[in-house]
């Protein structure tokens, strides 16, 4: 059977399998410098498509109140194994485009890394009303457009950071910051941009 990336057991059966090339196994080295610089204070952050969790238990410990959403099983089941006293966070086992109107403006930030990649390209626009609706105003987008490229197919879909950031300013949101982060793991450097807007 031919599982559709709309659907949890497309993923399920990856993590079910081991077959989970996207996870890093601790925090992203660009986040855990974002988390420590001081420039981002401690506030509501939601990660979306958090897989096990590494990063938004990073933001956690940094005391961020992090919300993390992924409608994996396994995903969740995961983290919530991993939901220890000094980074705790609320794990949502949900899709994220079933976020319901409860959680409109709830969010001071919104981190994203390998779940723009993960979706149907068709829904991206669906993503960037998502994002929009769950910040507050004024709140931060923080995302690793990754992976960068030309290639047809997915997952993961490629992505152009270009593009990415049109979409969003439709949405209603001002670039901020953008950089290759000197510090993406080297089978990334230079096919992952860092990109800042704000709600
Ligand atoms: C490529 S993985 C990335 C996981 C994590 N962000 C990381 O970097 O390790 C994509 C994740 O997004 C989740 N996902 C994909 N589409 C989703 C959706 N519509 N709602 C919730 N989670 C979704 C998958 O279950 C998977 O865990």
């Amino acid at each position: 059977m031919l599982l559709d990336t709309n659907s949890p057991l497309f993923w399920q059966e990856s993590y079910h399998n081991g077959r989970i090339p996207w996870d890093l196994g601790e925090p992203t080295p660009t986040f855990a410098r974002l988390a420590a610089s001081g420039h981002y204070p401690p506030g509501a952050m939601i990660v979306l498509g958090a897989g096990y969790g590494h990063d938004a238990r990073l933001f956690a410990r940094h005391g961020f109140a992090v919300t993390a959403v992924d409608f994996a099983p396994q995903a969740a089941a995961a983290m919530r194994q991993l939901n220890h006293a000094d980074a705790q966070i609320e794990i949502l086992e949900q899709d994220i485009f079933a976020l319901d109107g409860a959680w409109d403006g709830r969010f001071d930030y919104l981190l994203e890394y390998t779940c723009f990649c993960a979706i149907d390209p068709a829904r991206r626009s669906e993503y960037a009303a998502l994002a929009a609706r769950l910040l507050k105003p004024g709140g931060l987008y923080i995302g690793l457009a990754f992976p960068i490229g030309r290639r047809p197919g997915g997952p993961p879909f490629v992505v152009q950071p270009d593009a990415v950031v049109e979409l969003l300013t439709e949405h209603g949101f001002t670039l901020q910051h953008r950089e290759f982060p000197h510090d993406s793991v080297p089978s990334r450097q230079k096919i992952e941009e860092l990109i800042i807007l704000q709600r």
